[in-house]
């Protein structure tokens, strides 16, 4: 499974790219609101310091509009990936954007029909939003499942790319079903890392260890 960094906070994606745990960026543009930023100069400088994708989403609800977007979004850098919304001008653009070999994240999917049109039209992810779906009384795993399992059925390109990440345990379920991405705001990679065990197993190996009086270096 690729984790992406569900932001637009240069200082956070700086800090997990040293980790080398970051295959790519989403953001959106309450996101880049949050940074505060200038949204082209943020795009440009996230895609300098990570190698995959990132996503940058479109503003436009019309077809052409969005399309002229889509192309000045993607000519940023080599990296970008046009994001644009589950709509009908928001799939003509991802097909439009596609066929033209510009990579397309299309955005606030709901439903594993909304899915099958998505992958249909190209698109290079699909972002099924859990943690939205579970606000909402309705199980946000179940539809990654269920795309998974429509994607396998007819070896769709298109990778599954979990969004509105919560918790851990989004990570785990959908890693446990095949989901090609995981998109995490940063506290959620910060917290897979986290084990009291793990804790305090190294608090008595270290204790243990100053007791011999040894080093290794
Ligand atoms: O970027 C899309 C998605 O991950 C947003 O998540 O937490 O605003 O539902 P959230």
């Amino acid at each position: 499974m690729k984790f992406f960094i569900d932001t637009a906070d240069i200082d956070e994606i700086k800090d997990l790219a040293a980790t080398g745990l970051v295959d790519g960026v989403t953001t959106n543009p309450s996101l880049v609101a949050q940074s505060g930023r200038d949204f082209f100069e943020v795009i440009k400088e996230i895609a300098g310091v990570v190698d995959g994708p990132v996503s940058a989403e479109t503003v436009a609800t019309d077809h052409e509009t969005m399309l002229k977007e889509g192309l000045k979004l993607a000519k940023l850098a080599d990296n970008i990936t046009v994001k644009v919304p589950l709509t009908v001008d928001g799939l003509k653009t991802c097909k439009a954007l596609s066929d033209d070999g510009i990579k397309v994240n299309v955005t606030l999917c709901f439903s594993a029909g909304q899915a099958l049109l998505a992958a249909k039209a190209g698109a290079a992810f699909i972002s099924p939003f859990v943690g939205r779906l579970d606000d909402i009384g309705f199980d946000g795993l179940d539809l990654i499942a269920e795309i998974c399992t429509i994607y396998g059925n007819y070896d769709f390109d298109t990778e599954v790319l979990v969004a509105s990440v919560r918790g851990p345990l989004h990570v785990i379920d959908a890693a446990k079903m095949g989901a090609d991405v995981a998109t995490v705001p940063p506290k959620v990679l910060r917290q897979l890392y986290n084990h009291p065990l793990t804790d305090k197993g190294l608090d008595a190996f270290l204790k243990d260890w100053a007791a011999t009086g040894q080093t290794i270096l």
